[in-house]
């Protein structure tokens, strides 16, 4: 797809070779200490761009993640004509068009790596006047669409899929879009919010229930917008045809990418580490409750409010951790903080069983069979299973001897064994890394700064 080749970027699936391959190198043991502030909630920018965008007047941005996902749905809206100043230093000033101010891009829009920029433009686009073609990298063109594209089409909405129901996903305008009431059958936070989107502007009511609670960020910022949302227990309901006002957002530091530190530093003898302003919404603490469970020393301070998500200072100290069973109910609230978990869990005495969670097999990889191959390089016991994995905590070895960890371009998968490192006995080599620049931009040099030996190769 040539025409979608404007950015360039590695992709999972890109052979081991390739000449845009980022390795990190980490060298054994180290100690995760000092204060530091990871960057901006992934969740929260991609949603700040998205409403400010079709909101009335202007909207400024603090904390935004200046990271390749949430540029590229910086970069689409752009596109369909809004006046985007920054980002710079984090702070992006809006000027909103209100909900039918877009204009057609004239061309695919890219969104990379980006699940949430993809699903959540499908239900936000659908309702616009104009044609529009969502396109995506390798990793994004594998993974599943008709979660978004069905319930979008019950709304009158017209998105073609590939045949395999994967992007491209071109929208054409539809006659009127129409409320529904929908019952999630995943617990999905973008497939809640790219309905919601499409609410916006549909014709009466729009519900979603959601089998488990997901994150709620689209629905606490569309208030924050002035726009009504309703929720009575698990369902959440709008009125189409409201507008939204242009306002001020503070983004937290996201939970996600503190994830990592906070396993980090839990797994290294010697650590103590405090990580700044990072969001605690309730929907999203699942890594804090499941580390805690195994023994996580985790204390978080001076919780305040940065305008409708809540926050703190998140301190972490080294503890031994034990294997447990995870929770069902904790599965959703900590969906992308797995793979940094199973490093804890291979650090763990005991074994640890995680069942209910096969949303992991359609992340950016297949994060079970990936995190499953990784850790038996480092000689871990860990056995795949359809929703899950059983993992057995030991020694972990080093990839010298094993041959090279692959992260298949997955961010997290990347950051995870990067954390390993803490705890090997020897070298650990991990081959397709550059994506990390799609969440956490500057990882290495930030990690390296609290005290992880972390060396970044190209070529
Ligand atoms: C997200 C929701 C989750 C999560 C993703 C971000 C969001 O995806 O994994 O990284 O911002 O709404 P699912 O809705 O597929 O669970």
């Amino acid at each position: 797809m040539a025409r979608f080749s404007a950015i360039s970027r590695v992709s999972a699936g890109d052979s081991l070779a390739a000449p845009t391959d980022l390795r990190y190198q980490i060298t054994p043991g180290g100690t995760l200490t000092g204060r530091l502030r990871v960057p901006g909630d992934k969740s929260i920018s991609h949603r700040s761009i998205m409403l400010a965008a079709i909101a009335e007047g202007e909207t400024r941005i603090s904390g935004f993640l200046e990271g390749a996902d949430a540029l590229a749905t910086l970069a689409a809206f752009r596109q369909m004509g809004v006046v985007i100043d920054g980002p710079n230093a984090g702070e992006v000033r809006v000027h909103g068009v209100g909900m039918h101010g877009l204009h057609p891009p004239g061309h695919a829009l890219d969104m990379g790596n980006s699940g949430t920029s993809m699903r959540l433009l499908a239900g936000l686009l659908a309702g616009q006047s104009f044609p529009v073609t969502l396109a995506g990298d390798a990793s994004l063109s594998r993974r599943p669409m008709r979660r978004v594209t069905e319930p979008l089409a019950m709304m009158r909405a017209r998105i073609a899929t590939s045949e395999n129901g994967t992007a491209p996903l071109h929208i054409e305008p539809a006659a009127g879009l129409a409320g529904i009431d929908y019952v999630l059958p995943v617990a999905s936070a973008q497939v809640k919010s790219s309905v919601l989107l499409a609410g916006l502007s549909a014709s009466g009511e729009t519900c979603v229930t959601e089998p488990a609670r997901t994150r709620d960020h689209t629905e606490r910022m569309l208030t924050a917008f002035g726009y009504s949302v309703r929720r009575q227990g698990a369902r959440v309901c709008l009125t189409g045809g409201g507008r939204l006002s242009g306002c001020r957002l503070a983004i937290p530091a996201d939970i996600s990418s503190a994830a990592f530190l906070l396993v980090g530093a839990s797994i290294a003898p010697g650590s103590d580490l405090l990580l700044e302003a990072v969001g605690i919404n309730p929907t999203r603490v699942g890594i804090i409750n499941i580390l805690r469970a195994m023994g996580a020393d985790i204390e978080l301070l001076d919780r305040r409010t940065a305008g409708s998500e809540p926050l703190a200072d998140i301190r972490v100290c080294s503890a031994r951790l034990k294997g447990i069973r995870i929770p069902l109910d904790q599965v959703p609230l900590a969906i992308d903080e797995f793979p940094a978990i199973f490093i804890a869990a291979a650090c763990a005495e005991g074994e640890t069983i995680l069942t209910g969670a096969e949303e992991l097999r359609v992340k950016e990889s297949d994060r079970i069979q990936v995190m499953a191959d990784g850790l038996a390089r480092l000689g871990i016991l860990a056995e795949p299973r359809p929703d899950g994995i059983r993992i057995v905590g030991g020694e972990l070895g080093s990839t010298t001897v094993t041959g090279a960890i692959d992260a298949h371009g997955d961010h997290r998968i990347a950051m995870s064994f990067a954390m390993a490192g803490l705890r090997s006995s020897g070298l650990i080599e991990i081959h397709d890394c550059a994506n990390v620049e799609t969440s956490f931009p500057g990882f290495a040099e930030l990690a390296a700064s609290t005290g992880l030996g972390i060396e970044e190769q190209r070529g």
